[in-house]
């Protein structure tokens, strides 16, 4: 068996996501935030769940930092919830709230374990949401960034690697084209997700201002942001389709991640989207470029893209691709993937060398990737979770060969610990290494756990 051995200062860990996983929705102090509100519309979640109790979380802390140190991980990832910490989003500060990150952030840190923090995994506080629209009020990058502060001045002393947005263009996509994620709007898709992510963007830079001018001398942390990706595999060697592969980069990755590295976005989306795609001044231009220490990077799967020639209203239409799911070589596993996609291993070593190269040979952390899988009634079945394993064996491969041919990447975070709170698939989908037992929350590893143990302890992979 081949193996892979991994530099030895390269970090291990898990991920998750507030709402995914804490509970406790309304206890506390914590003021209610849009996936609260959300979760309650008829129909809006699959299964008619919700975040309230999650996986309790909240009530689990130090079983569930134990569990992590017995996993050997060197870092965790994880979101602060802003409406625990500032339950209307700004004014009064929650003390119970920011107690509990303490607890969490001193508890792993007693385990050896680096807290990773995101600081908005998409729960606007409601409050901010009614109050001014959310993330398409032009003022809400001053919110962000008072937020922002509050958790540097707050946590910055132990926690020395921040992310301020997950997935931006998820944000943007999913709840102002799709509806498919709080706050669910679908009424202008043509102009909202952009003004969505220009404000992201504009967050983004405010807050990493503020660290550096203000914390990260003194805290000597590092801040970046994670993007979602999937890499767009040209379904011919046609030029045509070539073209429509780099287009369908530009919209996803290039969208979120060329402002930050060059002021601007990419020209394809000018050129298609006109003056729908929001302008930066000059000032806005020079708090963007540079403004992250490393990228982040989540990545599940690729898709196959052609050219299109429709121009319909829909999002292909204006990035004039065609998306063809199930494509690729790993067949087998396309029915696990709800976004649409296939598993296409070398797609993450091909994605990574576009990121380093198209962005300089930035430091890059992988921040999530792992597998799907509908969730199964019988635990047994569900702890034998052979693909997953197979899965992330060809991808940490895959990762490895960028590596070796030269990308910075610094560590890597599985996701996710837990089985939990899938968005709108509710507890349908199941993508942890640890099973739980929704009647009484029993945590149960499932062998994918016992592999990336494993891993960890070598610092290899075996393929
Ligand atoms: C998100 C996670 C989510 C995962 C699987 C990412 O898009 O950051 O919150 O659970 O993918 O869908």
């Amino acid at each position: 068996m081949a193996s892979r051995q991994f530099p030895e200062h390269f970090v291990w860990g898990t991920a998750t996501s507030s709402y995914q996983i804490e509970g406790a929705w309304d206890e506390d102090g914590k003021g209610p935030h849009i996936w609260d509100a959300y979760a309650m519309l008829p129909g809006r979640i699959k299964d008619g769940s919700s975040g309230a109790i999650a996986i309790d979380h909240y009530h689990h802390l130090e079983e569930d930092v134990a569990l992590m140190k017995s996993l050997g991980v060197q870092a965790y990832r994880f979101s602060m919830c802003w409406s625990r910490i500032l339950p209307r989003g700004e004014g009064e500060v929650n003390e119970a709230g920011i107690a509990f990150y303490n607890r969490l952030i001193d508890l792993l840190l007693e385990a050896g374990i680096a807290p990773y923090v995101t600081l908005y995994h998409w729960e606007m506080p409601l409050a901010l949401e009614m109050t001014y629209g959310g993330w398409l009020y032009e003022g809400i990058d001053d919110h962000f960034a008072a937020y922002a502060r509050l958790c540097f001045e707050r946590f910055g002393d132990r926690v020395k690697q921040w992310m301020t947005f997950n997935e931006s263009n998820a944000i943007a996509e999913c709840g102002y084209r799709w509806g498919v994620h709080a706050p669910g709007r679908m009424a202008n898709p043509d102009t909202e997700p952009y003004l969505c992510a220009h404000h992201l963007l504009l967050s983004h830079a405010k807050a990493v201002a503020v660290y550096r001018q203000e914390f990260q001398a003194q805290q000597n942390g590092q801040i970046g942001i994670a993007h979602n990706t999937y890499w767009p595999e040209p379904a011919s060697e046609k030029a045509e389709d070539r073209e429509a592969a780099e287009r369908a980069f530009d919209f996803t990755v290039g969208w979120l991640h060329d402002p930050l590295y060059r002021g601007d976005y990419p020209a394809s989306m000018r050129q298609r989207l006109g003056e729908k795609l929001p302008s930066f001044s000059p000032e806005e231009q020079k708090l963007l470029i540079g403004s992250y220490d490393y990228i982040g990077i989540n990545h599940y799967l690729s898709k196959s893209v052609s050219h299109s020639d429709e121009l319909g209203d829909d999002f292909s239409g204006v990035i004039g691709t065609k998306m063809k799911e199930g494509c690729l070589d790993f067949d087998a596993w396309d029915q696990g993937y709800p976004h649409g996609g296939s598993a296409y291993p070398d797609g993450f070593r091909k994605l990574l060398e576009k990121v380093s190269q198209r962005y300089g040979q930035p430091p890059i952390v992988i921040t999530e990737n792992g597998f799907f899988q509908e969730t199964l009634a019988e635990t047994s079945a569900a702890l034998a979770d052979d693909d997953r394993i197979t899965y992330l064996n060809a991808y940490l491969a895959a990762m490895h060969d960028a590596m070796t041919a030269g990308v910075d990447v610094l560590g890597y975070f599985l996701w996710t610990l837990f089985d939990n709170f899938e968005w709108s698939e509710g507890y349908q989908v199941a993508m942890g290494i640890y099973h739980v037992d929704h009647t009484n929350m029993r945590r149960t590893p499932k062998r994918s756990a016992a592999f990336y143990q494993k891993l960890i302890a070598d610092n290899a992979v075996s393929l």
